[in-house]
């Protein structure tokens, strides 16, 4: 959606995965759905060095609102839950550099039963989300079908840019429609949404992650194409941090949301996360892949017999990034390859490891060895050697 914003992938913490529709904050005070919680982590992102890194967006998800919409059948945030309201929420988030995000639906209800936001409503509900000064919306899909949708998000899309307020606009749209064409018009969606949700919800587990890896990957060719800046494919949340990836798996997540262009909403407990866990999210190669201005999805390249994948994203600068994927559970795997091998063409490569921060310089014919631990990765930055330094480049080479 060319409506300025996003022209890189969006950043930023999203209650859902971690949080669900947790409302029960007389026994769970610190992890219910509650403007507590949106501060909490508001706070952590500007205080924990995220916010300096581009996570700026909190973003609340479902089961925020009353059950019911006021006298005036607008949507109201849950008394209780949330006794500020959302507009003094996004106050305390623009204070602090950082921007709020809210939920709603398409459908008569949300999928957690919550009012929805159906046809009669959309004009309405965009002029309130404009006026608690909301930064991002998330319109989902449940309980509504294929016709209503086909009105609904393009009529949003419209009503949110009639108020005059930027607000990126996430679009749950195709995951409804099975993500692909014909059902699926990423041309039409690429004009409307700033990004959308393709396939499934993310869980808890490695499992979940391959899962939805798998699936962009067999459908690379379709949605490749679509994603672009302004405009980004969402294979959903980053859940690093949480309870279902180990150490290996998390750089997995990381290094493939990036190759992917994907958005990075992160949904963990900005609290209490682990150091270790945090610095593979706080990745500066990482991040700075994943924001690329040119912003060109990457893709699967080869599916080796012996069960590592890689990928390769073209970047800005001449540069690109590879990924080597293990789907292997035996052991390091020692890969051998050369950048000839990965389709480069001839040169010289200065090659930067993405998490153990060592350089090297390539040559495309070299063959090398990538040690690649089970269900881990190991991710490059690939650039070619500025010209002012190949005197220096081939001299060392020679030596
Ligand atoms: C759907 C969406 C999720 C989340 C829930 C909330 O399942 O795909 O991302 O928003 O609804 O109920």
């Amino acid at each position: 959606l060319d409506n300025g914003l996003m022209r890189t992938p969006p950043m930023g913490w999203l209650a859902w995965e971690r949080y669900r529709c947790d409302i029960d904050c007389e026994h769970d005070p610190k992890n219910c759905i509650s403007e507590n919680l949106f501060i909490d982590m508001a706070d952590r992102l500007a205080e924990d060095g995220w916010r300096e890194l581009g996570y700026v967006y909190v973003n609340i998800d479902d089961c925020w609102s009353s059950k019911e919409r006021d006298k005036q059948g607008r949507l109201q945030a849950d008394p209780k839950r949330f006794p500020g309201g959302i507009k003094k929420l996004a106050r305390y988030l623009h204070d602090r550099g950082l921007k709020l995000g809210i939920y709603g639906d398409m459908g008569t209800l949300t999928c957690g039963g919550y009012p929805g936001t159906p046809l009669d409503k959309i004009e309405l509900d965009a002029q309130t989300f404009a006026e608690w000064e909301v930064d991002m919306f998330k319109y989902d899909g449940c309980y509504s079908n294929a016709t209503e949708q086909e009105q609904g998000y393009p009529l949003m899309s419209k009503a949110l840019n009639a108020t005059g307020r930027p607000i990126g606009y996430s679009c749950s749209w195709p995951a409804y429609q099975g993500g692909l064409p014909p059902k699926v018009n990423y041309t039409q969606l690429g004009q409307i949404c700033n990004l959308w949700r393709n396939y499934g919800d993310i869980q808890d587990s490695w499992d979940s992650v391959l899962n939805i890896v798998n699936w962009f990957s067999e459908n690379q060719n379709v949605l490749i194409p679509a994603a672009g800046p302004g405009r980004w494919n969402d294979p959903d949340m980053l859940i690093v941090g949480d309870f279902g990836l180990s150490m290996e798996q998390s750089r997995s997540q990381m290094a493939l949301w990036a190759i992917m262009a994907a958005p990075l909403f992160m949904s963990n407990d900005l609290r209490t996360i682990s150091s270790r866990a945090r610095s593979i999210l706080q990745n500066k190669m990482a991040i700075s892949i994943n924001q690329d201005p040119l912003g060109i999805q990457g893709r699967l390249i080869l599916k080796e017999k012996s069960n590592i994948d890689v990928f390769w994203r073209p970047l800005s600068n001449n540069a690109s990034a590879l990924v080597f994927f293990s789907r292997r559970t035996d052991m390091p795997y020692r890969y051998q390859t050369s950048l000839a091998k990965l389709n480069y063409t001839t040169g010289s490569y200065k090659v930067f490891d993405v998490f153990t921060e060592e350089t090297m310089k390539l040559k495309d014919s070299t063959d090398f060895v990538v040690s690649v631990n089970p269900t881990g990765v190991v991710m490059w930055y690939v650039s070619a050697p500025a010209k002012s330094n190949l005197r220096q480049f081939y001299n060392d080479g020679k030596r």
